[in-house]
């Protein structure tokens, strides 16, 4: 854990250089807007330690796999989204010697990420080996509004001399994934011009043949005034740039403008990219910096108003849940079914840029609370698109008949993962897709969802189910064999509770949604039926008896469910019995000790309760959350989310804090000593979920958005924002009570402890709160 991040309720800021923590740092300060995102390299040479990262979305490449043994189903490659070209780059020489953090002396080091404003600012002084010193401020942003472009503003200022100015903005396209399965490069150069303060490279990805084109235009202002310069065009293998010299007396500042884009033909024809980078490049650089920083700030803050949460009382959680509301807002806005979230955002490498069922899972219902819900139907679109895919990818696995198995790890809609006890067997991440489709209906009332294109992938998913479970004959019941749940620390169990569970449960929904498309529209209907040659009287009869015929393990003594058959025979130890020496089990156990062990990576059986609440009670909540919690090890960042909800539901507040504080931050504090490799982007949704589902008690029935909030006793209040059908509503909850504002024309009724509230549009409420404080 690391302790340097300052807190301040609308900013990370990092005061002082210490090159051992700039990975760190490089990952915290990323900058995105769903199009593209930068980690926050310096724009100057840095010869230290550094991951570059500038990431494109859906551009990816299909980097061979490697695996020691290779077996039948196995993917062929991992498909990762590709470190693209450096547009960030300007390098500066002064009097000859190069301006570089890791060999000068570094003062005043501040970098500041504003969420309000959504922009990235470092100052510093060095000293050059020499005893040269200069001031640099560099500003920068990813555009949301111009949302393919990012622009700089880079002041440099000698502060005890007099010289000569090299500087040289580029474009470097030689540019390297650190994680290469086999060190390859995976970018060829197409094209490149360089003229006298723009420059243009084309560059087209190995196998999958995506073309990038990345584009720069600057000016140079002298002590506030524009200067004109004839700087020397420089081209080399995959990388242009403009050099220019200006002499600069003590005290004098030098400013770049440097704006840049980056266009893929994924949204252009090849042989149009060029030109139409050109016309984005012109477009901005008319615009400047200031409008164009001007505008950012006004569309993130109008972002702010939809999803802003406010604690009061606390500063670092304040500064935290905005970090993980901002760096979600950085990565997904949901103007493109194509795109989807990886598990690290723009923020990173690892995980590939790929999609997890972290996505229906954890991200669904963060978007459908604070962003138009035409967000999450892309998101649901996104799966949509994939189903044929789905279905051969369950062919290859030797299912028939449309069954669909959605990939646990992909890009395109084909299996990147390659571990069998993953890639065959975590097939729980197909209910995960079904049950967002669930909650996107239940939350936006759009069941016209399912006749367009949820019902199709719903009857994929039955189908799936329907065939992977077998008959017993010992059991006179349906199995589930050889499964991994969401608990990887266990793999290749039978009857994993949760799998079985969520199977049931896809079956049923499957059927009600077969029935309600019916009834809504025929005509739909029957294309449905058509298209998937759907038996109409054969599958339902099936999945029925299987529904009433499905083995779950349970414990009848301890009143509980059992996470897979076969739990109870573990060694009865608990994770307070682990020495801290042990912890994370993950890096100090052999798989084999993991595998055998009672210890449980993350939520499972309780996941299954979590999506599910409403079929049990209270009661069987609490015994199974007691039993499986001291058994977890939360060792996946998605787990403490899950547990914080139930620990709220269950009227223990204090745990549900304490759950809540293991994610908010993450990634600031750098809990598990990983934000290096990027940010925990996925969890960053279970946060919020932590702080409105846990601690706001929000949920969704029946057409209607119910609160059950606590106070957590360190925070004065909070308030969290929720769109919901056409309706804006803040609700704080402070110890006065609970107040719900209607922000927009509409009315909204709200249950509240229980109890129903009518709010007229632009009006408030206050509600009895029934919490002790
Ligand atoms: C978790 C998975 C998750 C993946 C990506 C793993 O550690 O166990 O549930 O999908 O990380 O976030």
């Amino acid at each position: 854990m690391k302790n340097y991040i300052k807190v301040n309720e609308w900013n990370i800021i990092e005061e002082g250089f210490d090159p051992h923590r700039n990975k760190i740092s490089e990952s915290i300060f990323s900058l995105g807007n769903g199009r593209m995102g930068q980690r926050a390299n310096f724009e100057e040479a840095y010869s230290g330690e550094t991951l570059p990262g500038n990431y494109v979305a859906g551009v990816y490449y299909p980097d061979k796999t490697r695996v020691g043994w290779w077996k039948n189903g196995y993917p062929e490659y991992f498909a990762k989204v590709l470190n693209a070209a450096n547009w960030i780059g300007i390098d500066v020489k002064i009097d000859g010697e190069t301006l570089d953090l890791h060999t000068a002396k570094v003062s005043d080091f501040r970098r500041v990420l504003n969420m309000r404003e959504g922009y990235l600012q470092r100052s510093f002084t060095a000293e050059l080996p020499s005893g040269k010193q200069v001031k640099v401020m560099a500003k920068r942003f990813c555009s949301i509004v111009d949302d393919e472009a990012g622009a700089i503003c880079y002041r440099i200022t000698p502060l005890n001399f007099s010289g000569n100015f090299t500087i040289t903005p580029y474009i470097d396209g030689d540019i390297k994934n650190q994680d290469a399965n086999y060190d390859e490069k995976f970018w060829d150069e197409v094209t490149k011009e360089v003229n006298s303060s723009s420059a243009f490279l084309t560059l087209r990805t190995k196998k999958t043949a995506f073309e990038v084109c990345t584009g720069m235009q600057f000016v140079v202002y002298h002590n506030g005034q524009p200067v004109e310069l004839k700087p020397e065009p420089i081209q080399n293998d995959k990388y242009v740039a403009c050099q220019f010299n200006v002499a600069a007396l003590q005290h004098e500042e030098i400013t770049i403008f440097k704006f840049a884009a980056n266009l893929s033909s994924e949204n252009y024809p090849k042989d149009k990219l060029l030109q139409h980078c050109q016309e984005v490049i012109q477009k901005i650089f008319k615009k400047g910096f200031d409008q164009m920083l001007q505008e950012q700030a006004q569309a993130w803050i109008a972002k702010w108003e939809e999803s802003d949460i406010v604690i009061e009382g606390d500063a670092a959680a304040q500064q935290a849940i905005r970090f993980n509301i901002f760096q979600l807002n950085q990565t997904y806005t949901g103007e493109d079914a194509r795109l989807n979230i990886g598990p690290k955002g723009f923020t990173g490498e690892k995980y590939g840029g790929t999609t997890y069922w972290d996505t229906e899972a954890y991200c669904v219902p963060f978007y459908l609370a604070t962003a138009d819900s035409q967000v999450t139907r892309n998101l649901l679109i996104y799966r949509y698109k994939h189903l044929q895919k789905a279905i051969e990818n369950a062919e290859k696995l030797g299912f028939t008949n449309g069954a669909a198995l959605y990939p646990m790890v992909t890009i395109n809609g084909e299996e990147c993962h390659n571990e069998w006890e993953i890639t065959f067997e975590e097939i729980h991440r197909n209910a995960a897709i079904a049950f967002a489709i669930y909650n996107y209906v239940r939350y936006t009332g759009d069941a016209a969802y399912l006749n367009e294109y949820g019902l199709e992938v719903l009857i994929g998913i039955a189908r799936f189910w329907a065939q992977r479970v077998n008959w017993s004959e010992a059991k006179q019941q349906y199995v589930m064999l050889g499964v991994t749940g969401p608990n990887e620390y266990e793999n290749n169990v039978n009857n994993n509770w949760y799998t079985s569970t969520m199977a049931l449960w896809c079956l049923e929904y499957t059927l009600s949604a077969l029935a309600l498309v019916r009834n809504n529209n025929i005509g739909d209907y029957e294309a449905v039926v058509e298209k998937t040659n759907f038996l109409t009287i054969d599958e339902p009869l099936n999945w029925q008896h299987i529904l009433q015929n499905m083995y779950l393990p349970v414990d009848e003594e301890k009143g509980i469910f059992l996470q897979q058959e076969g739990y109870l025979d573990k060694e009865n130890i608990l994770v307070k019995d682990l020495k801290p020496a042990d912890r994370p089990l993950n890096q100090k156990w052999s798989w084999d000790r993991i595998l055998r062990s009672p210890f449980i990576k993350q939520a499972d059986v309780l996941q299954g309760l979590y999506f599910l609440e409403d079929r049990f009670d209270l009661e069987t909540i609490r015994r199974n959350f007691d039993f499986y919690e001291p058994r977890t090890v939360h060792e996946s960042s998605l787990s403490p989310c899950v547990h914080a909800i139930l620990a709220a539901k269950l009227g223990d507040e204090e745990r549900a804090y304490q759950f809540y504080l293991r994610t908010s931050r993450l990634d600031l504090d750098d809990y598990n000593n990983d934000t290096e490799d990027g940010c925990h982007i996925t969890s960053m949704a279970g946060t919020w979920m932590s702080v409105v589902e846990g601690f706001g008690g929000m949920r969704v029935r029946h057409n209607q958005l119910h609160f059950n909030p606590f106070l957590p006793t360190k925070w004065h209040s909070f308030s969290f924002k929720i769109g919901f059908r056409g309706v804006l509503l803040n609700i704080k909850v402070s110890k006065g009570g609970v107040q719900l504002v209607n922000q927009s024309d509409k009315n909204i009724s709200v249950v509240v402890y229980d109890k129903v509230y009518e709010i007229k549009a632009k009006t408030q409420i206050l509600a009895e709160h029934e919490y002790v404080a």
